[in-house]
């Protein structure tokens, strides 16, 4: 449905929830797990990126040459307009300490349609402030909000409270998180090695 808010670009008032879209690639399935998750929490749409090249499948060594070298791929065309949305939430995996290929594309497809924005990824355990400063180099523009989550968390179940803490950040109007809101929201989301961060400008 069409939503005035999008159109305006006006800032919303307090109490509206913010019109979301979660966009994210996977390949094994924890990032798609995460944005599940996330999606469910603010009622947002979702968007699985497609490789259309083909190039990202497990066993294709092209997805770490395009990652190692910083190129893109082949992805299908978007199925929700990022306009739309008052807040867009892009996730990837880390792949060699780099976004992951499809999603450099899909940000450098978008990157002028972006207003608010959030970053989420997944990993092993190594890369994540170097994929988050690509991600932002690429839309030209600072995420409001970061969360980061190895698949071991995933596995046990031990990254929700950073999940919750993502969610909760995502739904407050921009700037309007309280001192002592953050301070929570970075108890819930700051204990464990998945982290919830809310970016400093
Ligand atoms: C080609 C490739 C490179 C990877 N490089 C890293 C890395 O540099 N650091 C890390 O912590 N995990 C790395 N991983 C692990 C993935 O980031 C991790 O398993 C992620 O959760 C996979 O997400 P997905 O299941 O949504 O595809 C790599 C995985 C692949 C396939």
């Amino acid at each position: 449905m069409d939503d005035p808010r999008s159109r305006t670009g006006q800032p919303l008032a307090m109490g509206t929830m913010p019109r979301i879209l979660v966009v994210y690639h996977s390949r094994t399935g924890f990032t798609q797990t995460v944005a599940r998750q996330i999606a469910r929490g603010c009622g947002a749409d979702l968007e699985r990126i497609v490789d259309a090249a083909g190039h990202e499948r497990p066993g294709d060594w092209r997805c770490t040459l395009n990652a190692i070298l910083g190129r893109g791929t082949g992805i299908a065309p978007s199925r929700h307009a990022p306009g739309d949305y008052d807040l867009v939430v892009v996730g990837t995996p880390v792949w060699c300490w780099r976004v992951a290929a499809p999603v450099r594309s899909w940000l450098q497809r978008h990157r002028d349609e972006l207003r608010r924005l959030a970053f989420f990824c997944t990993q092993n355990g190594a890369g994540q402030d170097r994929v988050f400063r690509d991600m932002k180099r690429l839309c030209g523009r600072a995420p409001e909000h970061t969360l980061a989550v190895r698949d071991r968390d995933i596995i046990r179940r031990a990254h929700r409270s950073a999940v919750r803490a993502f969610v909760t950040a995502l739904q407050q109007p921009p700037g309007l998180l309280r001192n002592h809101r953050r301070r929570r929201l970075a108890a819930l989301g700051g204990g464990g090695p998945s982290v919830f961060q809310e970016q400093a400008d």
